[in-house]
């Protein structure tokens, strides 16, 4: 009974065995790259990119736990996204890429990561492109730069106004408090989290790179909360920070 076990484990291990090592070359090329230095370069302290998803997804783990504190995380990836070598291969090929489809004219993104706890993408804005105000359900992001110049507005809702849905159709009134108003340039880093300043707009005075990292990352259900609104231009009487806005179809 004992061998007819042992036999069965060989027997049905052997294809898995087979994928690992032929794997292990390239695993172990990662590693080892991921690894010297801690992972960094030696010149600078720049972090390559496999140490970078390293160190992002331990902080990421973290979110499952009960005290996790998003800012605090904010924080600690800001840090390692500053040391991130922007000319590793898995970037720069990537913004080859989205160069290749801007010239085409198709301006878009790239994931570079995508897994249960938190999404990479890199996004490129063309001139005077604009992302209207939307919000992220539940999620914590930080954009960094990565080339360009772009304006980044974040918005905290203040006030429900009026909030229904009639067959099938959301609508929405609201009052916005502008809690963040800065220009994104090579380094600069913007954040939100689920609770501040979740709610963004976006629009670049040239072409821009930007590196983009949610926690979680969107999946249906989040996509399917997720709002874009209409603010107005100017602020309600007698407020500097404060803007009527609705909901967008
Ligand atoms: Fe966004």
């Amino acid at each position: 009974m004992d061998d007819y076990h042992r036999r069965e484990f060989i027997k049905t291990t052997v294809p898995g065995l087979l994928g690992v090592m032929l794997s292990l070359p390239a695993l172990c090329a990662m590693a080892t790259r991921a690894n010297a230095f801690d992972g960094r370069l030696k010149a600078d302290r720049s972090m390559h990119w496999e140490a970078f998803l390293e160190a992002v997804s331990k902080e990421a783990a973290k979110q499952h736990l009960d005290r996790w504190n998003e800012e605090k995380y904010l924080q600690k990836i800001a840090g390692l996204t500053k040391s991130l070598y922007l000319e590793d291969p898995v970037i720069s090929q990537a913004m080859e890429k989205v160069a290749v489809r801007l010239k085409k004219g198709w301006v878009d993104f790239h994931d570079l990561e995508k897994n249960l706890d938190f999404a990479v993408c890199l996004l490129q804005f063309d001139v005077n492109e604009v992302i209207k105000p939307h919000n992220h359900p539940g999620m914590t992001g930080l954009i960094l730069c990565a080339s360009g110049e772009i304006h980044a507005q974040n918005y905290d809702l203040y006030k429900t106004i009026d909030e229904r849905e009639v067959d099938g159709v959301r609508t929405g009134k609201y009052l916005l408090h502008q809690s963040g108003n800065s220009t994104l340039r090579k380094g600069d880093i913007s954040t939100l989290t689920s609770q501040a300043r979740n709610i963004h707009t976006l629009k670049a005075s040239m072409v821009t790179q930007l590196i983009d990292i949610f926690t979680p990352p969107y999946n249906q259900e989040r996509s399917e909360k997720s709002c874009w609104y209409e603010l107005d231009e100017i602020p309600v009487a007698g407020s500097r920070t404060i803007y009527e806005a609705h909901l967008r179809e």
